[in-house]
């Protein structure tokens, strides 16, 4: 892909998946900063942009496996329900276990534990509300476009913007938090000596944020953005 100064960071990893590789070893927020512009945020940054663009194109080059671009919306939508939204349903009581562990064990050592455990939580109880307005609202909706083209009835929230910039938001609000994970954990570096469960909750915690950033990147930059448009086409 030939990367301008127009092109965002969302794009780029909407062409080239392998790019995320790329982009996280920059600091690069291709996910809830998707619509920031690549140039910018490297001017921004103070990055070589022709450094990183000449990776990018060695990536670009890689076998890719994961064509969510040209998926169904339905199927986009079920794989991220079955990968991520059930990943995070399973992981999120194993992980605050975890967390509950080392902070009793650890907690007067570390003084920035009980800050992790506090928006582990925040971001638990937030995400698993935020999937279920997703599945029961928006997904259902968006899947209906697949098949229903030109005879798709309207839903009660008038269009599909409303329930996607809510959820742009509320995926702004997850994106800070675990922006704050990462940082409160020194980038999941893991103290001198440390015990088993604090190594298994640090590993835990690092593929979660992984995990979330691909997620929200789908949505973000996949998903809402083709929703729209194919609302926009069978309403016109
Ligand atoms: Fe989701
Ligand atoms: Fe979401």
């Amino acid at each position: 892909m030939n990367i301008t100064p127009e092109t965002s960071l969302g794009e780029i990893v909407k062409n080239n998946f392998r790019a995320i590789r790329v982009l996280e070893k920059y600091n690069l927020d291709y996910c809830c900063g998707g619509k920031k512009l690549f140039s910018n945020i490297c001017n921004e940054k103070g990055l070589n942009a022709e450094e990183i663009t000449n990776e990018l194109a060695r990536v670009e080059n890689e076998y890719v496996s994961d064509k969510f671009n040209f998926w169904p919306m339905s199927f986009l939508c079920e794989y991220i329900k079955v990968n991520h939204h059930d990943y995070l349903r399973r992981v999120f009581p194993v992980i605050s276990q975890h967390i509950e562990k080392v902070v009793n064990a650890h907690g007067d050592r570390f003084e920035y534990l009980p800050k992790l455990k506090d928006v582990f939580a925040k971001i638990q109880e937030e995400l698993l509300s935020h999937m279920e307005k997703e599945e029961r609202v928006l997904f259902p909706y968006i899947s209906g476009m697949d098949k229903l083209y030109g005879s798709v009835s309207f839903p009660p929230f008038g269009n599909v913007e409303t329930p996607i910039s809510v959820l742009i938001r509320e995926h702004e609000e997850a994106g800070g938090d675990i922006e704050l994970l990462k940082q409160i954990t020194n980038s999941f570096t893991l103290p001198e000596n440390a015990c088993t469960t604090f190594r298994v909750t640090y590993n835990e915690l690092e593929e979660f944020y992984k995990d979330l950033k691909i997620h929200i990147h789908l949505e973000n930059n996949i998903l809402f953005p083709k929703a729209i448009e194919i609302e926009s086409g069978i309403r016109n």
